[in-house]
């Protein structure tokens, strides 16, 4: 039994296939079209999936689409009847359905009429309930699907029992915990499609001075969990504008927020401005307010399902401190959420909607790694360096075991170097976890700034993470539960920020990713060499990339490589050296072993 999932038309379009309740591959358009969270058909991904699959799409008898254009369809008709862009839209959107057959077909090289599966829309969010439930540890839990909008609904809440959903209740637009935080986000300056996380972490610098203002635009309700004070927004009136050049496929979303958001707080942020004071406790007003409605969404889910299990799924989920306090705050103990919790693992959710919830097939499948992508030969890899720059005096190369290929690489981050490791199957999801990543020393404090000026290029409040082997996670941090997939904050305990400072948040907590040897071998042995070296089982861990897809080919790595300033690349089993390299940040680490 082939199942081919597809989310496509939206932003961060992907594919994924699932034989025999098996997922074999899943990854985004992005990695291959280089385009950060591209919207359209994701051709190169469906072939890549099938590819890996060893199946041609003669082969798949289901496909499923996580999208039903005709889902909500009373409220549609009332706001298309309000608004004609609206319609115009909506059009725009069946009639890019309709031709799916057509792009499938090109996808996979052959005639429309060759595709035979099966095709099943299947709802936005329940195709985001299935993938936080159906590829989950738990036998039972409560499920929560929360986000900007899809299929015209932003919040759907089911209790999973074995292989089916019972949905509970559903926010319907213009509703929204997503689109509460994407407007503000834009208010900041932040434009860019996916930005929200950015103001998550300038949150962490302000305090929560303008609560009172975020609680009139997001406000409880009995029935439905929230309401928003629409007074402050706008897309209730032009209708959810999303859209991407046919040219680079970038989604691209309209003005969300309204002027009554300005009379109350004043000018919006223009993107060049300088960051204040104002902004950060702005940040940290929106993301207090939304930990409230989130919570209060929790323990009614809570009190509905009686689960001490609970996963999540939508871009809300990618909350990664608020999932943090969940613990905390709602009599959870147990939180799940797969590595693509946004609009990518819409593919995995719907193709196991259709394998457990239309097919009735029992669950077989835990998603305990996040290794579903493209991964290279030795003798790829060999190609893609012999095709470089990487050459003569200025590089040293050597191809190394394992074990000394850890233990070297150990010892160049030890010393101050900072690193590419670009190991197996890519990550699926945003997170680099361990397989295309950058890696540095965290006992160095300055070593933020260091990535910052030499290879991100990116928002100096932003933070790094700390990938922690799993076993060790308790003794650094106040929460023990593991966090594989770097979707959880937890504080660092106060006696051991001193020893990781690098990845500590400047409120005190860390965007973990747990280790366990068994889901990756390579890179747990990895943080345990670092660890004998230097008595500190962390390592900072950043996307292997540079404001672009994190890299995907052997010859993308090595071109990442070349042209920052990065000292050291792993890629298999070589390890390159620039001769060039730059002085160590600081002579001896902040935290000497
Ligand atoms: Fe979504």
């Amino acid at each position: 039994m082939n199942i081919l999932g597809i989310n496509a038309y939206h932003g961060n379009a992907s594919a994924a296939v699932v034989c025999d309740g098996q997922l074999v591959a899943a990854v985004e358009e992005e990695r291959f079209n280089r385009v950060k969270h591209a919207a359209g058909f994701p051709h190169q991904a469906v072939r890549y999936c099938l590819e890996e699959a060893g199946l041609t799409i003669q082969d798949v008898e289901h496909v499923a689409i996580p999208r039903n254009p005709w889902a909500r369809m009373g409220t549609k008709l009332f706001y298309a009847l309000r608004m004609p862009g609206f319609a115009l839209d909506r059009s725009q959107v069946l009639r890019r359905f309709s031709g799916i057959q057509q792009d499938l077909a090109q996808a996979c090289h052959v005639d429309p009429n060759g595709v035979q599966a099966q095709q099943h829309r299947v709802e936005h969010h329940l195709a985001h309930l299935a993938s936080a439930f159906f590829v989950s540890p738990f036998d039972q839990a409560a499920v929560l699907s929360t986000d900007g909008l899809g299929d015209f609904a932003s919040t759907m809440w089911a209790t999973g029992r074995g292989n089916r959903l019972e949905v509970h209740g559903a926010v319907s637009f213009p509703h929204s915990l997503g689109l509460y935080y994407t407007a503000p986000r834009q208010y900041l300056g932040f434009w860019k499609f996916g930005d929200e996380y950015k103001v998550m972490g300038l949150a962490a610098y302000g305090e929560p001075a303008h609560e009172g203002e975020f609680r009139c635009m997001v406000k409880p309700h009995d029935r439905h969990g929230f309401r928003l004070g629409l007074q402050y927004f706008c897309h209730h009136q032009r209708g959810p504008q999303m859209s991407w050049p046919e040219a680079n496929k970038t989604p691209i979303l309209g003005r969300m927020f309204s002027p009554f958001l300005e009379e109350r707080l004043g000018k919006s942020r223009v993107p060049s401005e300088p960051i204040t004071k104002k902004h950060q406790d702005i940040a940290a007003s929106l993301q207090a307010v939304l930990e409230e409605a989130y919570f209060r969404l929790l323990n009614s889910l809570y009190q509905a399902t009686g689960s001490k299990a609970v996963c999540l799924a939508g871009g809300v989920a990618f909350n990664c401190v608020a999932n943090g306090k969940i613990f905390d705050h709602t009599p959870f103990s147990e939180v799940y959420v797969q590595p693509a919790a946004g609009d990518a693992g819409l593919a995995v959710g719907a193709a196991y909607y259709v394998y457990h919830e239309i097919l009735g097939h029992p669950r077989s499948f835990v998603m305990d790694h996040a290794y579903w992508g493209p991964q290279f030969t030795p003798g790829a890899i060999r190609q893609a360096l012999a095709a470089s720059a990487i050459k003569g005096s200025d590089f040293s190369l050597q191809e190394l075991a394992n074990e000394e290929l850890t233990r070297l690489a150990a010892e160049h981050i030890a010393a101050g170097k900072i690193l590419g490791w670009f190991q197996g199957r890519a990550e699926w999801g945003p997170r680099a976890l361990g397989n295309r990543s950058i890696l540095a020393d965290p006992r160095r404090a300055e070593m933020k700034q260091v990535l910052n000026r030499r290879i991100k290029h990116r928002e100096s409040f932003r933070p790094f993470a700390p990938s922690i082997l799993e076993e060790a996670t308790a003794r650094y941090f106040a929460r023990s539960q593991s966090s594989p997939f770097m979707n959880l904050a937890y504080s660092v305990k106060p006696e051991q920020r001193r020893k990781i400072p690098a990845p500590t948040h400047v409120d005190g907590t860390g965007r973990l990713q747990t280790v366990s040897r068994s889901a990756n071998p390579l890179y747990w042995a990895l943080i345990r060499d670092f660890e004998k070296l230097t008595g500190v089982p962390v390592l900072l861990n950043t996307s292997f990339n540079d404001n672009e897809p994190i890299v995907l080919e052997p010859g993308e790595a090595i071109d990442c490589f070349s042209r920052t300033n990065m000292d050291v690349l792993v890629i298999g089993n070589h390890l390159i050296e620039k001769r060039t390299s730059h002085a160590n940040p600081s002579p001896e680490p902040v935290f000497p072993a």
